[in-house]
C-alpha cells in the first residue's frame, strides 16, 4: 500500500516532467519544421561577414598578429555569439530578414599571407570538420542555428570546395602550404602532394573556362576534384554541416570547378538533406555569359545573379545605363534562366565596391533597395547597407558593422518590403510586366494568381505625369506600402485596372499591392528541380486545398509526404530519367498550371573524366560526348555534353571533360565534332561502352574512331 503510493507519487512526478517536456517539444519541433530549406523565393537574405558583424564573445578573439581593431586585413572579433545576440534582439525580425548567409564556418589557416592578410573572411579552409575557433565552437554554432530557427530565420553557410588556402609550389613555408586536415588528422599539403590532392598547373590567367578550372585561382591551392580522397572528404564535410542544421549553401567560385563534379555534389546534397544552394559565378559590368546560364539551368544549383546586380548598379550607382537597359536585362534573363525567381539578386557584396558612395546622396541606395526587394529573384542585403556603409575595394568594403540602429530610412524601407515579400507571393513567384517606362521611370507589375504588386520608380530629376496606366489591380484606392518613405502617394484604379493619372516626383518610389488567394491551384515554386528517384521535392503555391489530392510528374503520380493549401512534399517517382512537367490535382480534381522541366536523373551520380585521343578538328570545331542516358543527352546532339577541353590536363588532339554519370550504369556513347554553326560529325564504328563504378571517381580514355 505504502509502496504503491510511493510508486504513484513517482509516476505522477515523472508524468509532470514528461508533460513539461512535451509542452516544450511542439514549439521546438514546429520552429524547426517551419523552415522551408528548399524554397527561398519569399525570403530576404542578409549577407554577413561573420568577423565584421558583432563581437559577442571577446574571449574567442585571436591574439597577437592575427587580431586588430583597426587593420581590416586582420581578424576583428565578430562571431556566432554576436549574430545570435542580434537575432534575439530582434534586429533581423524587425528588418524582415528570413535568412542569414554567414562566412564559411570551418577552421581556416592561422598563418599570415606575405602581404599581411589573414583568413578572417573564411575562404582559406584548413579543416572542414572543425569550426573556425574565432567564430566560435560547435556549441556556439548549434546555438546560432537554434536561435535562428526559433525566430523563423534560416542559416546559409558559405562553402569553398574549389581550394584550401594560399600555397606556392616551391616554398612550403608560404602561409600553411595549403595543408588540409580531416578532423585533426593530416590529409596532405600542396608542395609535397604525394596523394595528388591538388592541381599543379600554375595560376590561371583567366583566358578560358578550362584555364580557370584546372589552374589555381590566384595563389590558392586548387583541389583536384577527381581525386577520390578530396571528393569524399568534401562530401563528408558538407554532410557534417547539414547535420548541424544549416538551411542553405553558398558555393564559392563555381566557375572554377567542373560542372560535372558540382552536379555530383548537388546530387549528394539532395539525396542527403536537400537545401537551397547557390553558386558564385562572378560577372563584370555588362558581361553576359551563356555558360553562366547553362550552369544555372543544368547544375542543380542557382547562381548569385551578377547580371542583375551589375545592371542595377549601372542604372542607379554609376548612372551609365537607364531603365530601358534594366528592363532588357529583366526580359533577357527571364528567358535565359529557367528558374529566374531562384537566382540570388543583390546590389553589392564583399567582392565589389559598396553601393553607397562617400558623399553621394543616400536616396540612390534607397531606390536600389526598393527595386531589388520588389523584383524577381531572391534579394540579398549586404550587412551595413541599411546604415549606408561605404567602401570601395576589398577590404574597405568589409568594414565593421557601424550600428544596430533601426531608425534609418534604409532600414525602414527594407523592413517594409521584406515583410511584403513574406506576405504577398507575387514577389516570390510572380512574373514581371512593364507598365510604363522611359529613361527615368520604370513601373512594373509582379503578379501571381490574384496577388499583385506594382512598383513605380522615378530616378530622374523631373516630375512625370503618368496617364492611363494599366494594371491587374482590382478597382479601389491603393496606398503606398512604403508609407511615403520615398515620397510615394496613393492611386485610384478603376474597374478595368486603369489608373487615369498620377504624378511621380524625382526620386520617388511607390509600391501598391493586393494579397488575395483565389483558391485556384497554382504552383509558384518547385525545389529542387532535379532529383534521383526517391529524392524529396517541395511544391509551393496556393489553392491546393487542405485535403490531399495528386501530384504528377508527366503522367506519373508521385508519393505524397505532406499536403497543405500552400505546400506539398513528394518524393521523386521511380521513372525513366528525363524532363517532366509537374502538375497538382486537387482533391476535387481541379488541375494546376504545369511547372516545366523537372529533371529526373538515372541514379546517384559520380564524376567521371571522359577522354578521347586523336580527335583532330577543323578550326572552330569542338568535341562533345553524346550517349544512351539522360546525363549524356539521350543521343541528341543538341544535348551533347561539352565542348570538351584540350589545353591543361591533356593537350589537343586529346580532349577531356569531367561529367556526372549514374553509378553502375552501362553507358553507350560516341564522341561528335560540332562546328560553330552546329553541324555535326559523328564518330564511325560501333558505340563505346563503359560501366560506371558504384562509387568514387574514374577516368575513361578512348581513341576517336575515324
Ligand atoms: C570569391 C569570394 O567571394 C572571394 O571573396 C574569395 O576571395 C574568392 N572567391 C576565393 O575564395
Ligand atoms: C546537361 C543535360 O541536359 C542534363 O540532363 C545533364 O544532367 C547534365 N547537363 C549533364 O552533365
Ligand atoms: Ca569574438
Amino acid at each position: 500500500m505504502f509502496k504503491e503510493l510511493k510508486i504513484c507519487t513517482k509516476t505522477i512526478a515523472l508524468f509532470v516532467v514528461l508533460l513539461l517536456i512535451i509542452s516544450f517539444l511542439p514549439s521546438v519541433l514546429k520552429a524547426a519544421s517551419d523552415v522551408n530549406k528548399v524554397n527561398y523565393a519569399r525570403d530576404t537574405i542578409y549577407q554577413i561577414v561573420t568577423d565584421r558583424f558583432h563581437d559577442g564573445d571577446t574571449s574567442n578573439n585571436p591574439e597577437g598578429e592575427l587580431y586588430s581593431q583597426t587593420d581590416l586585413h586582420k581578424y576583428m572579433g565578430g562571431d556566432w555569439k554576436g549574430i545570435s545576440e542580434k537575432i534575439i534582439d530582434g534586429y533581423f525580425n524587425d528588418l524582415g530578414i528570413t535568412a542569414l548567409w554567414i562566412s564559411q564556418p570551418v577552421e581556416n589557416v592561422y598563418g599570415i599571407h606575405p602581404e599581411g592578410y589573414t583568413s578572417y573572411h573564411g575562404y582559406w579552409a584548413r579543416d572542414y570538420k572543425k569550426t573556425n575557433p574565432f567564430y566560435g565552437d560547435f556549441e556556439d554554432f548549434d546555438e546560432l542555428v537554434n536561435v535562428a530557427h526559433s525566430n523563423g530565420i534560416k542559416i546559409i553557410m558559405d562553402f569553398t570546395p574549389n581550394h584550401s588556402s594560399p600555397a606556392l609550389e616551391t616554398d612550403e613555408s608560404y602561409v600553411e602550404n595549403g595543408t588540409i586536415y580531416d578532423n585533426g588528422s593530416l590529409i596532405g599539403n600542396y608542395s609535397n602532394d604525394t596523394l595528388g590532392l591538388f592541381h599543379h598547373n600554375g595560376g590561371t590567367d583567366f583566358s578560358s573556362y578550362e584555364d580557370g578550372i584546372y589552374r589555381n585561382l590566384y595563389d590558392l591551392a586548387d583541389y583536384d576534384l577527381q581525386n577520390e580522397v578530396i571528393d569524399q572528404y568534401l562530401k563528408e564535410s558538407i554532410e557534417l554541416w547539414l547535420d548541424k542544421g544549416i538551411d542553405g549553401i553558398r558555393v564559392d567560385a563555381v566557375k572554377h570547378m567542373s560542372q560535372g563534379w558540382q552536379e555530383t555534389l548537388m546530387n549528394h546534397i539532395y539525396s542527403y538533406q536537400p537545401v537551397f544552394t547557390f553558386g558564385e559565378w562572378f560577372l563584370g559590368q555588362g558581361e553576359v555569359d551563356p555558360k553562366n546560364h547553362y550552369f544555372a539551368n543544368e547544375s542543380g544549383m542557382s547562381l548569385l545573379d551578377f547580371q542583375y546586380g551589375q545592371q542595377i548598379r549601372s542604372v542607379l550607382m554609376s548612372e551609365e545605363d537607364n531603365w530601358q537597359d534594366y528592363h532588357s536585362m529583366i526580359e533577357e534573363t527571364s528567358n535565359s534562366y529557367e528558374q529566374v525567381n531562384d537566382q540570388v539578386t543583390f546590389i553589392d557584396n564583399h567582392d565589389m565596391s559598396r553601393f553607397q558612395k562617400e558623399n553621394a546622396a543616400q536616396v540612390n541606395t534607397e531606390m536600389a533597395l526598393a527595386v531589388l526587394l520588389t523584383s524577381r529573384g531572391v534579394p540579398t542585403i549586404y550587412y551595413g547597407t541599411e546604415h549606408y556603409l561605404t567602401g570601395n575595394s576589398d577590404p574597405e568594403n568589409r568594414k565593421p558593422m557601424p550600428s544596430f540602429d533601426k531608425t534609418t530610412n534604409a532600414y525602414q524601407i527594407i523592413s517594409k518590403l521584406a515583410h511584403l515579400r513574406q506576405n504577398n507571393i507575387a514577389l516570390g513567384y510572380g512574373d514581371t510586366t512593364e507598365r510604363w517606362i522611359n529613361q527615368d521611370v520604370y513601373i512594373y507589375e509582379r503578379k501571381f494568381g490574384n496577388n499583385v504588386v506594382v512598383t513605380a520608380v522615378n530616378s530622374g530629376d523631373t516630375n512625370y505625369s503618368i496617364t492611363n496606366m494599366n494594371t491587374s489591380l482590382p478597382e479601389g484606392t491603393y496606398n503606398d506600402v512604403l508609407g511615403g518613405l520615398l515620397n510615394g502617394g496613393s492611386i485610384n484604379v478603376d474597374g478595368n485596372g486603369l489608373v487615369t493619372s498620377f504624378d511621380l516626383q524625382p526620386n520617388e518610389v511607390a509600391v501598391w499591392q493586393i494579397t488575395e488567394n483565389n483558391n485556384q491551384p497554382k504552383i509558384g515554386h518547385v525545389g529542387p528541380m532535379v532529383g534521383q528517384p526517391g529524392n524529396e521535392v517541395t511544391i509551393n503555391g496556393e489553392g491546393f486545398g487542405n485535403t490531399q489530392g495528386d501530384v504528377f510528374f508527366g503522367n506519373n503520380s508521385a508519393t505524397i509526404t505532406s499536403w497543405s493549401d500552400s505546400e506539398i512534399v513528394v518524393t521523386t517517382p521511380d521513372i525513366t530519367a528525363g524532363l517532366y512537367d509537374i502538375k497538382v490535382m486537387t482533391n476535387s480534381n481541379v488541375e494546376s498550371n504545369v511547372y516545366e522541366n523537372f529533371e529526373v536523373i538515372t541514379n546517384h551520380l559520380i564524376s567521371v573524366r571522359f577522354a578521347v585521343e586523336q580527335a583532330s578538328t577543323d578550326y572552330g570545331s569542338n568535341v562533345y560526348i553524346v550517349g544512351s542516358t539522360q546525363e549524356l543527352g539521350n543521343w541528341d546532339p543538341d544535348k551533347a555534353i561539352g565542348p570538351f577541353f584540350n589545353q591543361v590536363i591533356y593537350s589537343y588532339p586529346k580532349w577531356y571533360y569531367d561529367i556526372a554519370v549514374p553509378v553502375n550504369e552501362q553507358l553507350e556513347y560516341k564522341f561528335i565534332k560540332k562546328d560553330a554553326s552546329g553541324n555535326v560529325i559523328w564518330e564511325s564504328g560501333s558505340n563505346h561502352t563503359y560501366t560506371v563504378p558504384n562509387q568514387g571517381t574514374d577516368t575513361v580514355t578512348t581513341t576517336w574512331q575515324e
